[in-house]
């Protein structure tokens, strides 16, 4: 657990606020987008579990006028301009990607393949037991893979937060059985305690 105070004298914390970015996550974003080029000027990018919407505006910024950003969180966001959002739960995976392909279709997209990215940093509220954690963690990762699967165009890209523990390489398999290149990376902004690590995908495998 990382105390209050802590939090205000973090660095990202501190720059978030400076910046106007609703989360000190945004710069986990910024940073693996820096490193393995996942958003380009235009996409459509799907985030999920995106409250209150640090990484979405990171992805807007990204994705310029001509992009669209869609979020998707249980709670509600605050509008943030040129970013369309969606309640749900994604771990309810068919809702979800009928209300995503609804967006996509309003919004002029494919609404079979129309996102160029999915993105989730969703994850569960802590219980302290790491490894009941854990498998909320992978529930969440698995669902976001499978609402990725559903709604990217081939050549996509995929980014998953999960928690380090049992599940872990199995997610890490499936991911790397439907994209090009699978890397696993833990942005510098994220906590030296936190279990959670990243799954990057790059180059969505055409669905046959
Ligand atoms: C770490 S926060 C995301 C921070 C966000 N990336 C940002 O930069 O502002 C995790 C989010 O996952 C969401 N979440 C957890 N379970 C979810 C579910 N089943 N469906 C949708 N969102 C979920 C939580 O409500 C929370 O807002």
């Amino acid at each position: 657990m990382v105390k209050r105070a802590e939090i205000e004298r973090d660095r990202y914390y501190i720059m978030a606020k400076d910046a106007g970015f609703r989360s000190r996550s945004a710069y986990k974003l910024k940073d693996m987008d820096a490193k393995f080029r996942l958003i380009k000027r235009g996409d459509t990018v799907i985030d999920l579990g995106a409250a209150p919407g640090g990484w979405s505006q990171v992805a807007s910024e990204l994705t310029g006028p001509h992009g669209l950003v869609i979020s998707v969180d249980l709670q509600h966001i605050e509008r943030i301009e040129g970013v369309v959002t969606v309640r749900s739960d994604i771990t309810a995976r068919e809702l979800t990607i009928e209300k995503l392909r609804e967006v996509l279709m309003l919004h002029g997209r494919d609404g079979g393949a129309g996102a160029e990215v999915v993105l989730s940093d969703a994850a569960p509220k802590l219980s302290g037991n790491r490894v009941y954690d854990h498998f909320r963690s992978f529930e969440l990762s698995k669902s976001a893979l499978d609402i990725a699967t559903a709604l990217l165009k081939p050549g996509g890209n995929f980014v998953a937060k999960i928690f380090q523990g049992e599940y872990y390489s199995t997610f890490y398999k499936l991911v790397d059985g439907m994209f090009n290149d699978t890397r696993a990376y833990r942005p510098k902004a994220s906590h030296k305690r936190s279990a959670e690590v990243f799954v990057i995908g790059k180059g969505f495998k055409a669905k046959n």
